[in-house]
């Protein structure tokens, strides 16, 4: 018998389209829909900041699933559409185009936006964020070989396209204003490693630095920094970070404190509203403690792990965190988010231009980072799951393929 009720999706990005696609998966024959307030279906990022921005992928090839998908599994979808409120008495989601929507099972994965770097001149052209297929094209419109560009913050999003730029013969600046690269979410030595990194492919980093100004008639034309230099540029592209889009679910009184607030099972304050993906403020089993997590593989996972909860098969959520980024020539990869440490144990292979650094705790991996050796942090992420105790020279030991270290 077909189920009579209605599960709502409000944000059809990454984890919104999981939810809907594993709904079906689990046999869910009910009213699936996923509103959405961008004018496209759920859609790959990482590709936005590299294949797409070369010009090597266009929007539908960033697409999870094509239309058809859809149409075949029943799945409702409203793009260029926003729910503007909940209410949670009526079970109901307002839309903007003044429509509304009854949930009997509500999901909330509204996802981050980009922090905007309130500055004099921020308003001119040619000033950059980067977070949706639209940012992506605007900044690709934008792309001239040979000009000089301004990238403000040294995480993930400027890094990224900085090096997309220079593989495009562009010249970039990086303005980062901690005192090394990708603070928030790798160590030291990588953070080092990194400015080498940019450096070696032509990218100029400075570090302690912010920009205080942009200048231009109506378009970007240059950039004054802390540092007293004057930085004349082509465009400028910002990724300093990004705040979770709580509003909806605070407003409609659901709990919230940096993101929203879910149990291990994907559930709000709500017992019929559930939460996914880079929004929730989730705890990890893994970790010991409550995190949000801005990460590709979080998004399907707690995805998928949410549409089962909202039909009451849910498993306890809690992956160890895993995230990767493609730089110039090199495969980034990272498990954990090591922050506590007492030993580091690396396996080099200069000959690929590879190494993989573990760091651990007690005897007992917390977290690894791996260069070009996507082989062996998939070994390390299986034995922290495993909590094994090994020594620094054990791990390190080239001679010993990890592989067996799962058996030792
Ligand atoms: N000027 C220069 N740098 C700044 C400023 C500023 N005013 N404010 C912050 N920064 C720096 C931070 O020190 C940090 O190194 O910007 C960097 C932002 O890096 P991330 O926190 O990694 O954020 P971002 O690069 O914007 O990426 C946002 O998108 O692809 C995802 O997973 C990725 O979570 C990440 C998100």
């Amino acid at each position: 018998m077909r189920d009579t009720r209605t599960f709502v999706i409000i944000g059809a990005g990454q984890a919104g389209g999981w939810i809907a696609k594993t709904l079906r998966a689990e046999k869910f024959t009910g009213r699936v829909v996923l509103i959405g307030e961008e004018p496209y279906l759920p859609y790959e990022r990482p590709p936005l900041s590299k294949a797409a921005l070369l010009g090597e992928v266009d929007v539908d090839g960033t697409y999870f699933w094509p239309p058809e998908t859809y149409d075949a599994l029943g799945i409702e979808v409203l793009p260029g559409t926003r729910a503007t409120a909940i209410d949670r008495a009526t079970k109901q989601v307002s839309l903007d185009n003044s429509d509304t929507r009854i949930y009997d099972r509500l999901a909330i994965t509204t996802g981050t936006r980009p922090r905007l770097l309130p500055i004099d001149g921020a308003e001119l052209t040619g000033i950059h964020y980067l977070r949706s297929i639209d940012d992506s094209l605007a900044i690709r419109a934008d792309i001239r070989k040979g000009s000089k560009v301004l990238i403000v913050g040294g995480g993930w999003i400027g890094l990224e396209v900085a090096a997309t730029l220079s593989k495009l013969g562009c010249r970039s600046v990086v303005v980062e204003a901690a005192d090394r690269l990708c603070g928030r979410a790798v160590t030291p030595d990588i953070s080092n490693w990194m400015v080498k990194l940019h450096q070696d492919n032509g990218v100029e980093v400075r570090l302690g630095t912010v920009v205080e100004r942009f200048e231009g008639v109506s378009r970007l034309e240059r950039a004054l920094l802390s540092n007293g230099e004057s930085i004349d540029c082509a465009f400028a592209v910002i990724g300093i970070g990004v705040i979770a889009n709580t509003e909806l679910a605070a407003e409609a009184g659901i709990a919230v404190e940096n993101g929203i607030i879910v149990d291990d099972l994907c559930r709000t304050s709500d017992p019929d509203i559930f939460s996914a993906g880079d929004v929730t403020n989730h705890p990890n089993k893994q970790l010991n403690r409550r995190i949000r997590l801005e990460s590709w593989e979080n998004a399907q996972n707690q995805g998928i792990a949410a549409a089962k909860s909202m039909l009451d098969k849910g498993e306890a959520y809690g992956e160890i965190p895993w995230f990767w980024s493609d730089q110039h020539d090199a495969n980034i990869q990272m498990i954990g988010l090591p922050e506590d440490w007492d030993e580091t144990a690396t396996r080099e292979n200069p000959a690929e231009a590879a190494f993989l650094t573990m760091y651990l705790k007690g005897g007992i991996i917390v977290g690894a980072i791996s260069v070009n050796n996507a082989r062996e942090i998939r070994v390390a992420k299986r034995l922290m799951q495993a909590k094994k105790v090994l020594s620094v020279d054990y791990l390190a030991n080239t001679d010993i393929k990890m592989q067996a270290m799962l058996k030792a």
